[in-house]
């Protein structure tokens, strides 16, 4: 059931004329207005704090919006994802990322079958497969344990399990090094296989649909690396799979013994919770693995349960929407305060673009009003060397989300507060910024002459009144990660809800997966080159006069 256009709903409508109100507004005074703001625009639950009180929002935009999220029936669309309806209109499917995080002993029935059984079945297997890998017992063909473990797959099969390996850093088995190949780029293989010993290395080909052009390639350019140094005899010792597709992965020469499956319900990009994560239980146990799951499922069960306004996934979701659609800002940048959170955008990046990325509703019908933003964003304090600058002076107004862990990993001394002390302050500066008076007054103490000062201040004074959230939390641990990656796949879901768009099918990417067919066999002579436009086949025919292959 569609719902009828956004803009016509008057609660869309009066959050338009409140954000015209709102717009007057500067963070600065409403913070110096109101010593309660902090205590009531922060929300806690699954071990993350969220502070969104340095958004350039009051009591009464929170209703707003809050009755724009019920006017959408996001609470009845949240428990029909739950419930497995598919929800994924242009492709008949359910949307099941949250079962794949429900404990033994729950059921949910879909199609007949009882998906939590089907999970637990495969959870058992990867836990066994690793336990084996991780003690030793799984041997090379030369009889000595795996030392590296090299993930093929590209988006959904490699961006969740590449993050959260190293954001799991220090809980990686010592024994174990993990490699990404994703790229169809040879460089990409080309620099992994040369770090490799054949005997003790173990690959994992992973692709939902194990018909992707880059796995495909790159798989097959493994094998056959392996097979110059190791006998065919020992391919299953060396190659697994994670699939949906049994009779590809048989057909590739993967013995379907050490196919780990899921299912066509676990959208690629919200594939990590499956046996997609096998790379995770690889490299930080099965045990690790399991609280990585609880911490989404804690997510789940308060995203599900919290009333809307005190909702993580909703807040977060709505003030997006606020800014995408009422204050016109066209991007959000995610600043990560911790090293080993440095993929974390990029992970953002295929869910929340790949997600809602799209210029029509579930119906067909133009959306109407501006839909995914762009997502972009680097680690602290890195970024604030490179683009930080445009964030405090530059034209556009860009919320930010900056994530930190009170607690590091590590027992190096001062550098977690210099850290905390950045991150904090970068925030407080993007609310508040500074005035002409404060530069004047700050020059004056320099002692600089009246022209020189009035000459910078404009320079050096900030805006200011730039939103951000804070999301904060004890430490980096496998279930803080699961809630808080689960806590971005909601606050999409929200977004998506609100536009009426269907976050979950990708046909602009899938044309991806063609387009590049026909050039592959002009380039490679099996075709002639077709009629393409002028600069094409000038490029076309330039490649193989330097005689690609
Ligand atoms: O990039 C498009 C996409 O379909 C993603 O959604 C998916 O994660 C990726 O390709 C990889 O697909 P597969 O796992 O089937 O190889």
């Amino acid at each position: 059931m569609c719902l009828p256009a956004l803009t016509a709903s008057s609660a869309y409508r009066a959050l338009e004329a409140h954000a015209a109100e709102a717009s007057k507004w500067h963070m600065r005074e409403l913070f110096e207005a109101d010593d309660g703001r902090c205590a009531r625009f922060s929300a806690e639950a699954a071990g993350l704090l969220l502070d969104y009180s340095k958004n350039r929002i009051g009591d009464a935009t929170l209703g707003l919006l809050m009755a724009l999220a019920r006017d959408r029936q996001l609470e009845a669309r949240r428990d029909a994802m739950f419930a497995g309806e598919k929800i994924n209109n242009t492709e008949h499917r359910a949307v099941l990322h949250t079962a794949l995080r429900l404990p033994r002993g729950r059921s949910l029935i879909v199609d007949g079958q009882d998906v939590v059984k089907e999970v637990h079945a495969v959870l058992e297997r990867m836990a066994a497969f690793t336990e084996r890998v991780r003690s030793g017992a799984w041997r090379g063909h030369g009889g000595a344990a795996i030392t590296d473990i090299v993930n093929i797959g590209i988006g959904g099969s490699d961006l969740g399990p590449e993050m959260v390996c190293r954001a799991l850093r220090p809980f990686v088995h010592p024994r174990l090094s993990m490699h990404f190949v994703s790229n169809v780029d040879g460089h990409d293989m080309d620099a992994v296989l040369a770090r490799l010993d054949p005997a003790t290395t173990l690959f994992i080909v992973a692709s939902k649909t194990f018909t992707t052009r880059e796995t495909m390639l790159n798989a097959g350019t493994a094998r056959s690396w392996f097979l110059r140094h190791g006998p065919e005899s020992a391919l299953a010792q060396h190659f697994v799979a994670v699939s949906t597709n049994a009779d590809a992965v048989a057909a590739f020469g993967i013995d379907t013994a050490n196919m780990f499956p899921f299912w066509d319900w676990v959208g690629g990009r919200y594939s990590v919770w499956s046996a997609i994560g096998l790379p995770v239980a690889l490299a930080v146990g099965f045990d690790r693995f399991s609280e990585f799951l609880a911490g989404a499922h804690a997510m789940d069960e308060h995203f599900r349960g919290a009333p809307l306004e005190r909702n993580l996934p909703v807040l977060l979701g709505m003030l997006g929407v606020w800014y995408r659609n009422f204050l016109a800002c066209p991007s959000i940048s995610i600043a990560p305060y911790h090293q080993d959170l440095s993929q974390f955008a990029v992970y953002l990046q295929q869910l929340d673009m790949e997600s809602n990325g799209k210029r029509v509703t579930r119906g067909g019908e133009p959306a109407g009003v501006q839909t995914g933003p762009i997502v972009w964003g680097d680690v602290g304090t890195n970024g604030q060397h490179a683009y930080f600058q445009l964030l405090h002076q530059g034209t556009d107004v860009t919320p930010v989300d900056f994530i930190a862990a009170l607690k590091p990993a590590h027992g190096l001394e001062g550098h977690h507060l210099v850290l905390l002390a950045n991150c904090f302050a970068q925030a407080e500066a993007f609310m508040k910024g500074k005035t002409a008076d404060e530069v004047r007054a700050e020059l004056q103490a320099q002692k600089l002459g009246s022209n020189e000062i009035e000459a910078l201040v404009p320079h050096r004074t900030f805006p200011g009144n730039r939103p951000s959230n804070m999301i904060v939390f004890d430490a980096l641990t496998p279930a803080t990660l699961g809630a808080l990656i689960a806590l971005y796949e909601h606050k999409v879901f929200v977004q998506g809800t609100i536009w009426d768009i269907n976050s979950f099918d990708q046909w602009g990417v899938e044309l991806g997966k063609v387009l590049a067919r026909n050039i592959e066999a002009e380039l490679g002579g099996e075709a002639k080159p077709g009629m393409h436009d002028c600069s094409t086949n000038a490029l076309i025919a330039r490649a193989r006069a330097a005689g690609v292959r």
